[in-house]
């Protein structure tokens, strides 16, 4: 009977070793982490492009309108406003609004690389149009929400490649 209780006080012991080991190493673990995190913030390699002023001006007015219009489509899908959706995507971010835009003069400044992601949001935008506007007929908005999900994508792979001056 002593031996039983004695060795199952050994294996609680240990079992609470264990425990207390294994906290110590996940916080001390968890405490490195966060360390890291705010000590080596990671260099900022997006390549610094140079517009012209008043370029730099409209093209940042025209990215703050790129949000605006990201919102204002996700609302209108809730809203089951599929046609409203498709012409805010085109009007404002699609091949439609690559010609508005000045694109064409703006191009000079950008690297290839540059051109191309914008090249791509805006195709990405007009596809996007027309899988929003076949939901209003199927009903599915999934395809819709993949087509926008790579015109965001877009977005954010400029922005992690590009900065201006
Ligand atoms: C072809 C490249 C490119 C694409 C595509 C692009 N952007 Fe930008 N965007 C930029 C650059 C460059 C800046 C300036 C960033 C900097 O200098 O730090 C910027 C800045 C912004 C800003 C900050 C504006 C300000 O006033 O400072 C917003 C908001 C923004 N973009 C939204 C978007 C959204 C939303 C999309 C997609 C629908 C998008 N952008 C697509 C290149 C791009």
């Amino acid at each position: 009977m002593g031996t039983t209780i004695s060795t199952q006080y050994s294996y609680s012991m240990n079992k609470l070793k264990a425990i207390i080991c294994s906290c110590f190493t996940i916080s001390s673990l968890a405490l490195a982490q966060h360390n890291h995190r705010h000590e080596a913030s990671p260099a900022d390699t997006r390549v610094a492009v140079e517009y012209p002023t008043a370029m730099k001006e409209h093209t940042l007015i025209s990215m703050r309108d790129h949000l605006l219009a990201i919102g204002q489509i996700q609302e209108a899908m809730g809203n089951s406003q599929y046609d409203k959706a498709a012409e805010i995507a085109e009007t404002r971010l699609g091949q439609t609004a690559l010609k508005s835009h000045n694109a064409h003069e703006n191009a000079k400044f950008m690297p290839k690389g540059m051109q191309e992601l914008g090249n791509q949001m805006h195709r990405s935008a007009s596809k996007f149009a027309i899988e929003v506007q076949n939901s209003g007929a199927t009903e599915d908005v999934k395809p819709a929400l993949i087509a926008l999900s790579k015109t965001t994508q877009a977005c954010v792979a400029c922005h992690a490649s590009y900065k201006l001056k």
